[in-house]
């Protein structure tokens, strides 16, 4: 039977609930974000009919299935095709150039979207790659991975409604999108370059099985993070980059204050990471 329960939480109950999200996903209930995650998890709290928040907090630790359901409840979505269109701009007129050079002798691209939500970002990615000249006898390989499994699936099917095409839109792009029902699908093509997973950033054995890869989005993902969060993940981006390799962050989003090994680069329209290529990793190193 569902009960009503407190809508506001004590400070000890805020705390467990805290470091439980934290451990799970890295995500920081600091601020703002403490009233809406409270209210979300005492709505989880009445949906499974507890007595108390602690009943609540009990449940969450054992059970995988309500921790997977909390997390959807508390992660934001939001995203659509071509979000911050200059850092794709950046990406295809002086990135790509760059990693088609680099990746001549492999004739391989590998880009990772991390935190892609339900796959615009991945299939803009994709878009770009697939229709530059530089790359047509490459194997191009996107790989997007999220959290939720929900955004997973979603992903997969890659068929979109209006809110996805905020920048774009989709009748001017027939290479990328055919109508589907009332909305429209990624174009098979593009759907082909893609592939989708689960992928916990805070799970360093689940973020390994990505591989090795050319360059890493991760937009919009470190700001639902604490700062120790960040610089947990931040040094796995690193260690999945190949030398010369980039990380584009949301716009909001920076390591210039932070331990990182990353050097920023200024290209002309964002400022970008990048892992050091090899030759200047061994320079460096023969320097100390
Ligand atoms: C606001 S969306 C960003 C989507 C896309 N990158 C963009 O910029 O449009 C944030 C995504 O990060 C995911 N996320 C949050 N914490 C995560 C974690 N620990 N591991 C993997 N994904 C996470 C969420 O599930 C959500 O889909």
């Amino acid at each position: 039977m569902e009960r009503s329960l407190p809508a506001t939480l004590d400070a000890r109950e805020l705390e467990e609930l805290q470091s439980i999200v934290r451990a799970l996903a890295g995500l920081s209930l600091e601020n703002a974000a403490r009233v809406t995650i409270t209210r979300k998890a005492v709505e989880r709290a009445q949906a499974i009919g507890s007595r108390s928040f602690d009943h609540y907090l009990s449940v969450l630790r054992s059970s995988f299935d309500e921790q997977d359901r909390l997390l959807e409840a508390l992660t934001t979505k939001e995203t659509y095709f071509f979000r911050q269109r200059y850092q794709f701009d950046a990406f295809e007129e002086e990135v790509i150039p760059e990693l088609a050079a680099a990746s001549r002798g492999s004739g391989r691209l590998t880009v990772w979207s991390a935190g892609c939500s339900t796959g615009e970002e991945a299939y803009s990615i994709a878009y770009l790659l697939a229709k530059n000249p530089l790359l047509v006898n490459f194997k191009v390989h996107v790989v997007g991975t999220d959290l939720c499994e929900s955004n997973v699936e979603h992903a997969r099917r890659a068929i979109y409604r209006a809110s996805s095409f905020r920048a774009t839109s989709p009748l001017e792009m027939p290479e990328l999108f055919e109508p589907e029902g009332d909305g429209f699908r990624v174009s098979a093509p593009v759907r082909r370059l893609c592939s989708f997973r689960r992928v916990n950033l805070m799970r360093p054995d689940e973020v390994r099985e990505v591989g090795r890869v050319d360059a890493i989005f991760c937009r919009n993902v470190f700001i639902y993070m604490d700062e120790e969060t960040r610089a947990r993940v931040t040094p796995l981006f690193y260690e999945r980059l190949v030398p010369g390799g980039y990380l584009f962050l949301g716009h909001t989003e920076s390591l210039l204050n932070s331990d990182s090994p990353f050097e920023p680069v200024h290209l002309q329209k964002d400022l970008v990471y990048r892992r050091a290529p090899a030759a200047q990793l061994a320079a460096r190193r023969n320097a100390s």
